[in-house]
């Protein structure tokens, strides 16, 4: 049987170009040697309850991005979190033999406190507890994330041995699988790119859409008029490049350190390559959203799937913990 791999995130809607770096190009390409299961946790975004009005909406669109991008239903088990609700039962199961002081500690969970403290809810203090009942269902080995998702992966390594330890050896310890390029900075060239800053640049926009995105990037701070020298090294624009245009990155950085072009002419090729890479993508996005009832069905029948390997895992667990 071959290993799996699992990942899930949150149904914020329209991907962005974080997102799409940082994991769904490994998503794509660990379909060959692994049983991928994606899971859109639509559970784990009530923790920060905004617009739950949206959630359906969201989930769509992200899945469009998904399929697009190349992930293929019939390679990968793709679903929405709440449709296999064993999952629920095993995080329940699992909040038992962690420690509370061990969530508390989490940077993510001060992070939120922070962002959110109207609002420092009992799921929050549970969120990766959820998230190990979402990887351990499926005994999944690798776990696909950007660099952002690190401390709770190490929190899910602690819950399984510390499960495995206390009632026998049932899951594997999962490994998280980085991108060359795992922390993709938003438009302000400070944070992570994110939507909820409202710093992102969304990979199904149109061509025109993407320029004017791109040329609201800040850029080196000291380069304030066109012949002042810059400093690629800094300079967020620069670090896309290095994916965008690999091809290019030595005369960019000499021209931007010469002044020779200025940062507007940057973005402008920055911009482009972005459009003319996402070309395909988008392409089959528009298929893609012409027929929303495919979108259904795929996420019915990963459901379907996921649910067979769930019920499984979810009786061995009570079985385990004296449950039956
Ligand atoms: P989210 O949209 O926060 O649920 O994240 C979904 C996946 O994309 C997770 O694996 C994240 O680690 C990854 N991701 C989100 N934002 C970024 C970013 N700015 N850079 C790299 N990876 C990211
Ligand atoms: N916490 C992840 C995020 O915010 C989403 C997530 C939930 C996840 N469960 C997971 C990621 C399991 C990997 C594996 O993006």
């Amino acid at each position: 049987m071959k290993s799996r791999v699992f990942s899930g995130a949150r149904p914020t809607g329209r991907q962005h170009l974080g997102n799409y770096l940082g994991a769904i190009q490994n998503y794509v390409s660990l379909q060959g040697e692994y049983t991928c299961v994606y899971c859109i946790v639509d559970v784990h975004a009530l923790t920060s309850l905004e617009d739950t009005g949206s959630l359906q909406k969201n989930i769509h669109e992200m899945m469009l991005d998904w399929l697009a991008a190349g992930l293929d239903p019939q390679k990968s088990i793709l679903f929405v979190q709440s449709h296999v609700p064993e999952v629920m039962q095993l995080h329940t199961l699992l909040s038992m033999v962690t420690p509370l002081s061990w969530l508390l500690r989490v940077p993510t969970f001060k992070e939120k406190v922070k962002l959110q403290p109207h609002n420092v809810n009992y799921g929050l203090v549970g969120y990766p507890v959820l998230m190990t009942a979402d990887i351990v269902l499926y005994k999944a080995e690798v776990v696909p994330v950007g660099e952002d998702q690190l401390p709770h992966l190490e929190l899910a390594r602690e819950i399984v041995r510390r499960f495995n330890n206390l009632f026998g050896n049932t899951f594997p310890e999962p490994e998280a699988k980085l991108t060359s390029f795992p922390l993709i900075l938003g438009l302000d060239g400070k944070e992570k790119m994110s939507k909820q800053l409202g710093n992102d640049i969304e990979i199904a926009l149109s061509d025109e859409a993407t320029i004017e995105r791109v040329m609201t990037a800040l850029t080196d701070p000291a380069r304030r008029y066109r012949s002042d020298p810059g400093h690629p090294e800094i300079c967020n624009i620069y670090r896309l490049q290095r994916y965008f245009n690999p091809f290019q990155l030595d005369d960019i950085a000499e021209q931007c350190r010469s002044a020779k072009i200025g940062c507007v002419d940057c973005k402008m090729l920055l911009a482009r390559e972005i459009n003319s890479t996402l070309k395909p993508f988008r392409e089959q996005r528009a298929t893609l959203a012409a027929k929303p009832r495919y979108i259904t069905n795929v996420l019915a029948d990963g459901a379907q799937r996921a649910q067979v390997i769930a019920r499984e895992t979810l009786k061995e667990v009570k079985l385990k913990m004296g449950l039956i």
